[in-house]
């Protein structure tokens, strides 16, 4: 049953909808209140602004997602699941892609039709994880234009180092597509999207696979208000642990997709 998020918000967490859900264009195919929570019970009151998540709670998904997070899977199945899901991702995350008329003729009758408008949207994956969803999200996309943000995090300290841009200088008026794996602290989607407000982009879509709750919620707290920031997710994990890793998570998403450099 497709049911607004609010109403998932109440039925998944045990909590009253939050209003400020209401009027959102994003929806989920919403499971039973016995079904298992994709949102941890803390987190449906914990906002202190809004900040619209998208999970997409759906059977084939979370079939995929077994599969990946399963440490037996190879990388080359890990691949091509992660492009499969972010395919899925890519359909939700451009439900409101900037569209504008354009008239056709077919070959019965004149008609007004929709067509992407300009400027184009950017995907931007972040090296080096990011690149396994690429080749998903242009597949939806093939008229998008791509950047690429490379960032790491120093596994000592935590702290998110940019090594490499390729992005315009200009991306006032761009819905920007930010594509990364795992949303684990945060640091890196914050440092990100920091990076791309201060380039103009003000509608900016966060497309993960996983993300902890800790992270979203540090997201939220850090992020400007003023930018239109969207998460789009195929689940909520529990925690994360001492090394900031996701729990349970899939492990290290570049090394499952690439496998290990050393
Ligand atoms: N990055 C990963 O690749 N995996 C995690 O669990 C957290 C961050």
């Amino acid at each position: 049953m497709l049911k607004p998020r609010a109403s998932f918000f109440a039925a998944a967490s045990g909590v009253r909808a939050d209003r400020r859900f209401h009027g959102s264009a994003l929806y989920f195919f919403s499971r039973p209140a016995s079904g298992r929570p994709t949102l941890p019970k803390r987190y449906g009151s914990s906002y202190s602004r809004s900040m619209q998540i998208h999970i997409l709670d759906h059977p084939l998904v979370e079939h995929k997602l077994t599969v990946l997070r399963d440490k037996n899977t190879p990388s080359n199945i890990f691949r091509e699941l992660v492009s499969e899901l972010v395919t899925l991702e890519a359909y939700e995350a451009t439900r409101n892609l900037d569209v504008v008329d354009k008239q056709i003729e077919t070959p019965i009758a004149t008609m007004t039709g929709k067509h992407i408008a300009s400027p184009r949207p950017m995907v931007v994956p972040i090296l080096r994880a990011g690149l396994g969803m690429l080749d998903g999200m242009t597949k939806l996309l093939p008229t998008a234009e791509v950047g690429f943000l490379g960032m790491k995090r120093d596994e000592k300290t935590l702290d998110i180092i940019t090594y490499a841009n390729r992005l315009p200088e200009d991306l006032t008026g761009r819905q920007v597509f930010l594509l990364d794996p795992m949303l684990a602290t945060g640091g890196t989607t914050v440092a990100a999207t920091h990076y791309l407000a201060e380039r103009g982009a003000k509608d900016i879509t966060s497309i993960n696979i996983l993300a902890a709750p800790e992270g979203l919620k540090r997201v939220e707290e850090t992020l400007d208000p003023s930018i239109d920031f969207k998460v789009v997710v195929c689940a909520v994990d529990d925690h994360l642990d001492e090394h900031g890793y996701i729990v349970p998570g899939l492990g290290d998403a570049g090394d499952r997709l690439y496998g290990l450099i050393d």
